[in-house]
C-alpha cells in the first residue's frame, strides 16, 4: 500500500534509478558503447529521484508552495543543469499530453535542482499533483522528461476534519492505571457499487495508533503517530486505503496504545501529556462521479478490549493470545457485546502534515547463538546491539506463558545485565493459545538489546524462537564509509547502528533505559555526523518543530525536545536549537528551513545576552552539565556556556547573511566579537593557556573561532601537548569530542588525530570494539577489565554522542566535505588524510545534488585517489603529492589540461579544481 512516506523499493533504485542502470549496462556493453550510453550529448539529461519536500510520492502535504527535487547524474565530466522546466498536473493523463493544469514553469534557468518551490498557485486540500521535470544540460541541450513522481495535498484547514477526538473508558479502570489492555476499535461503513478513483484515511492519534481494513493492516507504519508536544501540535498520517476496500459493507478497525502521549517516558514520568489516548480519524472514499462517502471517528464506533493486555514503552507488552478475537476488523462480525466510544473534548490544536519518514521496522536479526546460563533460562545472542522488539515462535501448550527480558550484555556468568535500565524493565510476555507454532511482536513498544531471555517454555528452544525486529524512523541510508582497518569500520558500523536505532521519531539519547529522551547536547554533536549517514533532512524538518516548540516563552530553548519536563538554557544542551538548523541547511541547502528557524535562534542568543554578566555566562547556565561524561578533565562551565555563546551567535550571523538580513548579520558579527574579546579577557593567558586546560577547551576555542595569530598557535600547542602527555588519549566528553578530530585536522595536526583514532587503550574509541561493542557506549568506562560495568545508573550501551568521531572519518579520512562557504554540496573539498597505517579508505555520499564520493588508497606506484563530483557541483581537490608532476589523472599528466585546473598548493600539497564527473589521480612517489 502507498502511505505518506517512501515506497519499500531499495533505496539506491529509488533515489538513483540512473546509477541502477549504469551498473546492469555494465555488464553487457563493450568499455566504449557504456562510455557513449552514459553520455548525456546527443540525448540530454534525464533526471530521476524526484521527491516532494524530501520525500518520495508522499501523500498528505501540507505546504502552502512543497518544494520539488530531482537528482540530474552524468558521467561526463564538467555537466551541469542549465534550466528545468517542471509540468504539474491533475491527472496521469493530463501529464501525460505535457498539459500542466495545476503548473507549468516553463523554462526556467537554473541550476537548481533541489528546493523548488511550486509555484502553480495555491493548492486546495487533498489536491493530487503528478508532476515531471527536464531540464538542459550545460550546452543548453534539453533532455527528455523524467519519469512521472506523485503528491497530494492533506487536510490543509481545520475545518476540513469532520472527525471528533474519541476515546473509551478501559483506561480509568481504578486499580494499577498502568496495567490496561490496548482497545480494539471498530466501526462500519458503505461503499458504493461505483468506481472509487481514491480512498484516503486520514488519521491522527494523542498515543499510538494502528488500523487495519476488512481485516488488513493498513501501512506497515508502527509507533504512529509521530511524537510532538501534544499542547501545540499533532502529526496526522496518511494511508492509500483504495486496494482494501470492497463494494458493500466495509469494517474499520483500530486499536489505540498510550506511547509518548500517556505511558511512561524519561525518568518518572508518567502519563506526562494526558491521562488516556485518543483517536482522530477520517476515511474519505472518492467515486468517479465526484461524490465522496466519509466515515469518521465519532460516537457511532464501538470497542472492546484486545488481547494485548497491557503495553508501555517501559514496562513491555503483555499478550493474551487466548484472548483474540477472529476479524474483530472484518465485515460478519458481532460487535453488540461491545461498548458504544465516547467523544472527547479536545483542546484544539494544529493537525500538521507527517513531513518525515514514518517509523518503521527497518530489519531483521536471526539469533546467532543461545545458551542456558541457569535452569529454563534461554538466552539467545543476536550479535549486534538494536532498537526495537522480538518476534517469537513458539509452539507450547495453551496458557503457557513465555517471559521474555531485553538486556544489551551479558553478566560473566552468562545472565542478562538488565541493571542499566533502571526503571524500565522491558518485558515483554507473551501466553499462548496452543496448536502452534505461534508467532508473535509486540506492536506498541520497543526496547534497546543485544541478548533476549526466554523463560517459560516447556522444552529447549531451537536459534528460530528470537528474531530481533529493528525498529526506527526509516531514515534512508546515504552515506558509506570504508578503510582498510575493520576495527575502523566495526566503529563505524557501530555509530550507523547508534543512529539508525535511536533515531526514533525524535532524536533520542538512548534506547533502553528510562529516558529515551530528545536530549539536545547529543542531537547537536552528532548531528554532522547523522548527515553523513543518512537522508536526515526530513527527519529534522519533524524535530526542529518540536525544538521551537518547546522553547520557552523568554526564548531559552530546552535540555529535550519534546520538551518533557527538563530544564532550559543549558550550554551547547540549548545551543542545538541554532546548531541543528544551521547543520542542516548546510547539508541540504534549505534556506527555507533556515529562514522558518531564524526568529527562534534569536530570541536563544537574546535570551544568553540577558542572562550573562558582561557577556559571561555566569549564572543561569541551565542543567550546566559541562563536557558531560569527560574523562580525567573538568572543563570550567562557565567557559562553554560563554563559548557557545559566541559559536551561536556566530551561527546566527552567518544564517542572517544567508537569508539577506545583512544588519543583524553585522549586528551578530560584532556581539560575536564582543563575546570573544570577554572570552580571552577571561580565560586565556598571554601564553596562550585557556581557563581549565582541558582538551575541551582548547578545542572549542579553535573551533569557535575564540584565539588568534600567536594565542591560536599557542593553543594548538597546549592541546596537543595535553594528549601527548595522557600517551595520545583524549579526555573529552559530549561536547569535547565532537571537535576533537577536525580540529586537530584543520590545525596540521594529523598525526595526533590519526594516534588518538587508533588508539584502543582506554580511554579511545577502539578500547569498546576491542571490548566487543556493536554500538557506540555512553561512557568511555561503560566496562573496563579492571572495574567492570561502571555504575548501572548511568550505563547505556547504545548513545551516539562519543561516536561523533563520524564527521572526521568521512569529512578528513576519506576526505570528502563541503567548502566552508558551501550548501547543498555544491562546492566540495576533495581532502584525503593518509596515515595511521592505513592503506586504503573510501567514503560515498547520495548528496542532494547527487553522488559524490572520495576514496584513496596506497599502492607500490604511490597513493591513488579517486573521486566523484554531482552534475553542477565543483570542487577543490587536494592531493598528497608535493608538485603537479608527480600527479597523473587517468593516466595522463596534469599539464595542459582544461579540466583541471591548477591552485595554489594547500599544506604543501598539490591542489586543483575540477567540475563534475568521476577522476582518477595516481600521486607518484
Ligand atoms: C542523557 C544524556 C544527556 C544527559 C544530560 C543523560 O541522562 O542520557 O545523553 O545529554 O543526561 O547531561
Amino acid at each position: 500500500m502507498k502511505e505518506n512516506a517512501r515506497s519499500s523499493a531499495p533505496v539506491a533504485a529509488r533515489k538513483f534509478p540512473h546509477m541502477i542502470n549504469s551498473v546492469s549496462l555494465r555488464a553487457w556493453l563493450p568499455a566504449p558503447l557504456l562510455v557513449a550510453a552514459l553520455c548525456s550529448t546527443g540525448h540530454g539529461l534525464t533526471p530521476s529521484a524526484l521527491r516532494c519536500e524530501y520525500l518520495t510520492d508522499p501523500l498528505g502535504i501540507q505546504e502552502e508552495a512543497p518544494r520539488l527535487s530531482w537528482i540530474v547524474a552524468s558521467e561526463e565530466r564538467g555537466q551541469a543543469q542549465s534550466g528545468y522546466e517542471v509540468l504539474a498536473a491533475s491527472s496521469p493523463e493530463q501529464l501525460a499530453q505535457d498539459r500542466g493544469d495545476l503548473w507549468a514553469s516553463g523554462k526556467v534557468a537554473s541550476a537548481d535542482s533541489a528546493q523548488v518551490a511550486f509555484a502553480g498557485g495555491k493548492l486546495a486540500s487533498r489536491q493530487a499533483c503528478v508532476w515531471k521535470v527536464r531540464v538542459w544540460d550545460r550546452s543548453g541541450q534539453p533532455g527528455p522528461w523524467s519519469a512521472a513522481a506523485h503528491f497530494e495535498m492533506g487536510l490543509v484547514k481545520p475545518e476540513d476534519w469532520q472527525a471528533h477526538w474519541i476515546e473509551t473508558s478501559i483506561q480509568n479502570t481504578n486499580g494499577k492505571p498502568e496495567k490496561h489492555p490496548v482497545p480494539l476499535l471498530r466501526a462500519g461503513f458503505n461503499v458504493a457499487g461505483k468506481p472509487v478513483t481514491r480512498a484516503r484515511l486520514y488519521a491522527t492519534a494523542l498515543g499510538l495508533m494502528s488500523f487495519e481494513v476488512n481485516g488488513h493492516r493498513v501501512s506497515r507504519n508502527v509507533l504512529a503517530p509521530e511524537w510532538t508536544d501534544y499542547r501545540k501540535r499533532s502529526r496526522c498520517q496518511v494511508y492509500d486505503v483504495g486496494a482494501l476496500l470492497r463494494s458493500g459493507s466495509n469494517v474499520i478497525g483500530a486499536q489505540l496504545a498510550n506511547g509518548w502521549y500517556s505511558g511512561h517516558i524519561g525518568n518518572g514520568h508518567f502519563r506526562y501529556w494526558g491521562k488516556q489516548p485518543a483517536l482522530l480519524a477520517q476515511l474519505e472514499v472518492t467515486y468517479a462521479d465526484g461524490s465522496t462517502d466519509r466515515l469518521v471517528t465519532d460516537g457511532s464506533w464501538r470497542w472492546a478490549p484486545g488481547p494485548i493486555a497491557s503495553t508501555d514503552f517501559m514496562l513491555g507488552e503483555n499478550y493474551d493470545a487466548r484472548l483474540e478475537t477472529p476479524a474483530w476488523s472484518n465485515t460478519g462480525f458481532d460487535d453488540h457485546a461491545w461498548q458504544p466510544v465516547r467523544l472527547r473534548d479536545e483542546l484544539a490544536r494544529p493537525i500538521d502534515a507527517q513531513t518525515t519518514e514514518s517509523v518503521r521496522v527497518t530489519g531483521e536479526l536471526p539469533a546467532k547463538s543461545v545458551s542456558e546460563p541457569s535452569h529454563d533460562r534461554w538466552v539467545f545472542d543476536l550479535g549486534q546491539n538494536m532498537v526495537g522488539v522480538v518476534r517469537l515462535r513458539v509452539t507450547a501448550p495453551v496458557g503457557t506463558t513465555v517471559t521474555i527480558r531485553h538486556a544489551e550484555m551479558l553478566n560473566p556468568d552468562g545472565a542478562m545485565y538488565v541493571a542499566n535500565l533502571r526503571g524500565a524493565p522491558s518485558i515483554d510476555t507473551y501466553i499462548c493459545k496452543g496448536g502452534g507454532p505461534e508467532i508473535w511482536q509486540p506492536a506498541f513498544t520497543f526496547h534497546g538489546f543485544r541478548y533476549v531471555e526466554l523463560s517459560g517454555l516447556p522444552a529447549k528452544p531451537g536459534l528460530d524462537a528470537v528474531t530481533g525486529v529493528v525498529i526506527g524512523s526509516d531514515i534512508q541510508r546515504a552515506g558509506t564509509f570504508t578503510c582498510s582497518d575493520e576495527r575502523i569500520d566495526r566503529l563505524q558500523s557501530n555509530i550507523w547502528w547508534g543512529q539508525r536505532g535511536n533515531y526514533l521519531s525524535v532524536p533520542t539519547d538512548c534506547p533502553q533505559r528510562d529516558e529515551r529522551l530528545g536530549w539536545m547536547g547529543d542531537a547537536q554533536v552528532f548531528v554532522r555526523t547523522a548527515t553523513g549517514n543518512a537522508d536526515v533532512a526530513a527527519f529534522f524538518t519533524k524535530w526542529l518543530v518540536d525544538v521551537d516548540d518547546a522553547q520557552s516563552a523568554n526564548g531559552a530553548f530546552t535540555d529535550v525536545s519534546p520538551r518533557a519536563g527538563s530544564g532550559e538554557g543549558t550550554p551547547a544542551w540549548a545551543d542545538a536549537g541554532v546548531i541543528c538548523p544551521w547543520t542542516v541547511y548546510r547539508a541540504y541547502g534549505d534556506r527555507r528551513l533556515l529562514e522558518r528557524h531564524y526568529p527562534n535562534m534569536v530570541r536563544w542568543i537574546e535570551w544568553c545576552r540577558t542572562h550573562s554578566n558582561g557577556l559571561i555566562r555566569a549564572k543561569d547556565r541551565g542543567g550546566d552539565y559541562g563536557d558531560w561524561l569527560a574523562q580525567g578533565a573538568n572543563t570550567p562551565k562557565e567557559a562553554i556556556g560563554t563559548a557557545y555563546f559566541a559559536y551561536s551567535t556566530a551561527l546566527v550571523a552567518k544564517a542572517a547573511a544567508v537569508l539577506g538580513k545583512s544588519d543583524d548579520a553585522a549586528k551578530y558579527d560584532r556581539l560575536f566579537e564582543e563575546i570573544k574579546t570577554a572570552f580571552n579577557a577571561h580565560y586565556v593567558k598571554p601564553d596562550g593557556r585557556i581557563e581549565g586546560n582541558t582538551q575541551c577547551v582548547y578545542l572549542m576555542a579553535l573551533k569557535f573561532g575564540l584565539v588568534d595569530g600567536k594565542l591560536k598557535d599557542f593553543a594548538v600547542q597546549h592541546l596537543v601537548a595535553d594528549i601527548a602527555a595522557r600517551g595520545y588519549h583524549l579526555s573529552t566528553g559530549f561536547v569535547g569530542v565532537s571537535y576533537l578530530l577536525p580540529v586537530l585536522s584543520a590545525n596540521n595536526q594529523d598525526e595526533a588525530a590519526f594516534k588518538l583514532l587508533m588508539q584502543d587503550t582506554f580511554p579511545s574509541w577502539l578500547f569498546s570494539v576491542k571490548n566487543g561493542a556493536t554500538t557506540i557506549w555512553e561512557r568511555w568506562d561503560g566496562w573496563t577489565p579492571e572495574h567492570g560495568f561502571q555504575s548501572p545508573t548511568m550505563n547505556s550501551f547504545n548513545h551516539y554522542s562519543l561516536g561523533s568521531c563520524g564527521e572526521w572519518l568521512y569529512a578528513s579520512l576519506a576526505g570528502l566535505d563541503q567548502a566552508p562557504e558551501s550548501a547543498g554540496w555544491r562546492r566540495i573539498v576533495i581532502h584525503p588524510r593518509i596515515g595511521g597505517g592505513l592503506t586504503r579508505a573510501s567514503y560515498r555520499l547520495d548528496t542532494i545534488r547527487g553522488p559524490a564520493a572520495s576514496a584513496w588508497s596506497v599502492a607500490a606506484d604511490g597513493v591513488h585517489v579517486d573521486c566523484t563530483i554531482p552534475v553542477g557541483s565543483t570542487a577543490m581537490v587536494v592531493l598528497p603529492a608535493a608538485g603537479p608532476q608527480s600527479v597523473t589523472e587517468s593516466g595522463r599528466a596534469l599539464e595542459n589540461r582544461t579540466d583541471i585546473k591548477l591552485l595554489t598548493p594547500v599544506e604543501g600539497k598539490t591542489a586543483v579544481s575540477v567540475e563534475s564527473g568521476s577522476y582518477r589521480f595516481q600521486c607518484g612517489r
